[in-house]
């Protein structure tokens, strides 16, 4: 039985322009995710035949803006993006985790547009060699009012401004998730005819859950009030469901996917070896945390709200506890109570 309820074989455009953004003023907005989208199917099809393709492995002698190896696949999908979305025109300008500057668009149409987007192409991708989840996060903002020479500060937006985000996630089926602010919604890509058609609508996230996601691997490097979370989580607590199972894929799309979908928490946390965390505010934490927010759930840096976060820079880091929104809080709560003193 298929798990989700689906309406109506609408494909994802069709959805949007009907309902989600119906209405002559969201046209460009419309337009811009499908660009997106139609990087994303490029990207799905290139990761499906990347053996045969030989586009696996490691991109020799290359780091991307944090320093990290970068893999065939990264450099891949970051061009098919950026292509996409300068043929499309309706973004002026991008923020990749590929590129250490921003870019800007030249054409005509692209000069204009009215929103930017920041975007990591290719999340989790030292995983891809061994066929686990991938996945493509965004963040979609507006270009602020009345710049007409876009500069770096313009895309140093908090993200409650967020005016969409999303992730598609490459695994045993390509789903594609989106919010425009009204919720959350998944597309599922049909492969046979190359196309995303809405497979779960107004998703919400369940409060709590039993399930954690850590790197466990670095207990002893995070924070002690965090290292007695994750020793409560373990404890064994009838009434609460204790111990909790932990679930840790390495891919921040699958972990937060199947958060999204079963409920649990999803830890990134500072720690001795990294003192900000390791993910990026701009266009991991903060479309993830859009994202979750909209499902009902919750996510903050364990002192505040990732989304009320001012960005310094475009490639900062922070760290991040996201998803059910009654994990979140005592997490939360456990951090705050001996973190600030
Ligand atoms: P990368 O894209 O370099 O594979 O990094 C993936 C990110 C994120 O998706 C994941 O949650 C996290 O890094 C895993 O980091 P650790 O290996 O340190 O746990």
């Amino acid at each position: 039985m298929y798990p989700f309820k689906v309406k109506e074989k609408l494909t994802a455009y069709q959805y949007l322009l009907k309902d989600k953004l119906a209405g002559d003023k969201n046209r460009e907005l419309i337009a811009l995710l499908k660009d997106l989208k139609l990087a994303g199917r490029q990207v799905s099809k290139e990761l499906n035949t990347g053996a045969l393709a030989g586009s696996l492995g490691d991109y020799t002698g290359s780091k991307n803006s944090h320093g990290e190896k970068v893999k065939k696949l990264d450099l891949i999908a970051n061009n098919l993006f950026i292509k996409s979305l300068e043929n499309g025109g309706n973004c002026a300008g991008v923020v990749s985790e590929e590129n250490d500057k921003i870019l800007l668009f030249n054409n005509e149409n692209s000069k204009n547009a009215k929103y930017l987007v920041l975007i990591d192409p290719l999340d989790g991708s030292s995983n891809i060699d061994v066929n686990v989840p991938v996945g493509t996060i965004f963040s979609i903002l507006k270009r602020p009012r009345g710049v007409k020479k876009l500069s770096t500060k313009d895309f140093l937006q908090e993200g409650k401004k967020q005016v969409a985000a999303g992730y598609i996630i490459y695994g045993s089926s390509t789903i594609y998730v989106l919010t425009v602010g009204k919720g959350v919604d998944a597309f599922t890509l049909d492969p046979f005819v190359n196309e995303f058609y809405v497979s779960q609508t107004n998703i919400k996230i369940p409060n709590k859950a039993r399930m954690y996601s850590v790197n466990q691997g670095n207990f002893f490097e995070f924070p002690l009030p965090l290292q007695e979370y994750i020793r409560w989580c373990e404890q064994n607590d009838q009434k609460t469901g204790r111990p909790y199972s932990l679930r840790y894929v390495g891919s921040m799309v699958a972990d937060l996917h199947r958060s999204l979908l079963k409920g649990g928490l999803f830890i990134y946390s500072q720690s001795k070896n990294a003192p900000k965390g390791k993910l990026r505010l701009m266009y991991e934490c903060n479309p993830m945390a859009f994202i979750i927010e909209q499902a009902g759930g919750l996510a903050t840096n364990g002192k505040k709200n990732i989304l009320s976060i001012k960005p310094k820079s475009i490639h900062q880091i922070s760290p991040i506890f996201i998803g059910s929104k009654e994990m979140v809080e005592l997490v939360t709560k456990y951090l705050r109570s001996k973190l600030l003193n």
